[in-house]
């Protein structure tokens, strides 16, 4: 069994669920961790990330393996989808992803969909990580509904915003109906400019609001041109340079995480 599913989810676009997905699954491989990462945004970032840079050319990607749920077929051999980089696994996503909503609709479950093609395949890892796409939607929701938790990458600014609130509604309304075991692993601090007066005043007024509730994490993933220049070359910022702060934020996130009994 894997250890756990885990949805790095926020509506808001922009405030590092791809990069914060790929890192913290390279952290967790480096601490020994076998990490599965599913692309389940037709944008196809992390996808891109792995140097896949025509994913609509790939035979098979999340897409066709949701089909093959709904249509109740059976699923291709893994070694057709699941792609291996070294120590990570990843099953890749085209725009064509952005076609399912459309044809959920009629479908029996349809919350359960990503959850059904996950219990195939999660049984091979300590971690699954899902980076989901800037929205609330239907594919959010399979997200929300196969996942055992959620960490909500956000930057300091969003913070402060009426987004998380609507995020945090969604969570709920997930574990009423579809997930009652789903669980807020945490919000984690990207692009964070620790130089800035406002992001140390927003920081304190959000630990004053939140933290009761939901842990922000110590871990702070500072902002940093490293970051572009890795995925320009296809890695993620720890092989790219893993002196960089960055890259040492990741791996003290990945360790943190660990900690707290994740
Ligand atoms: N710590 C950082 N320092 C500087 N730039 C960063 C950092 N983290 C991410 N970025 C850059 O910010 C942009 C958005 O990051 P990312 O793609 O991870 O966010 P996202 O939440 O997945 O976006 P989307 O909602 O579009 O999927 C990217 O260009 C990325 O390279
Ligand atoms: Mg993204």
């Amino acid at each position: 069994m894997a250890k756990k599913v885990i949805a790095l989810a926020n509506q808001k676009g922009g405030v590092g669920k791809t990069t914060s997905s790929l890192n913290l699954a390279y952290a967790l491989s480096e601490l020994g961790q076998k990490v599965l990462l599913i692309d389940f945004d037709p944008q196809s970032n992390l996808s891109m990330c792995f140097g896949i840079d025509r994913p609509d050319e790939l035979k098979t990607t999340i897409y066709d393996l949701m089909v093959c749920i709904i249509d109740e077929k059976v699923l291709p051999n893994k070694s057709e989808y699941i792609l291996s980089f070294n120590n990570l696994d990843l099953i890749p996503c085209s725009i064509e992803l952005s076609a399912i909503e459309m044809s959920l609709v009629n479908v029996m479950s349809r919350e359960l969909v990503l959850k059904m093609l996950l219990d195939h395949v999660k049984a091979d890892y300590d971690y699954v990580i899902i980076d989901c796409m800037p929205s609330l939607g239907m594919l959010t929701v399979n997200a929300l509904a196969a996942c055992d938790s959620v960490l909500i990458p956000a930057t300091p600014q969003y913070l402060s915003a009426k987004g998380l609130e609507l995020l945090l509604q969604t969570i709920v309304r997930v574990k009423k109906r579809i997930n009652p075991q789903i669980k807020i692993d945490g919000i984690l601090i990207s692009m964070f400019s620790e130089r800035t007066k406002l992001t140390k005043e927003i920081l304190n007024l959000m630990n004053d609001a939140y933290s009761e509730h939901i842990k922000i994490f110590q871990s702070k993933i500072p902002m940093s041109i490293k970051v572009g220049e890795a995925s320009y070359r296809y890695k993620s910022i720890i092989e790219y340079d893993p002196k960089c702060k960055v890259a040492l934020a990741y791996q003290n996130f990945g360790k943190e995480y660990l900690c707290n009994g994740n």
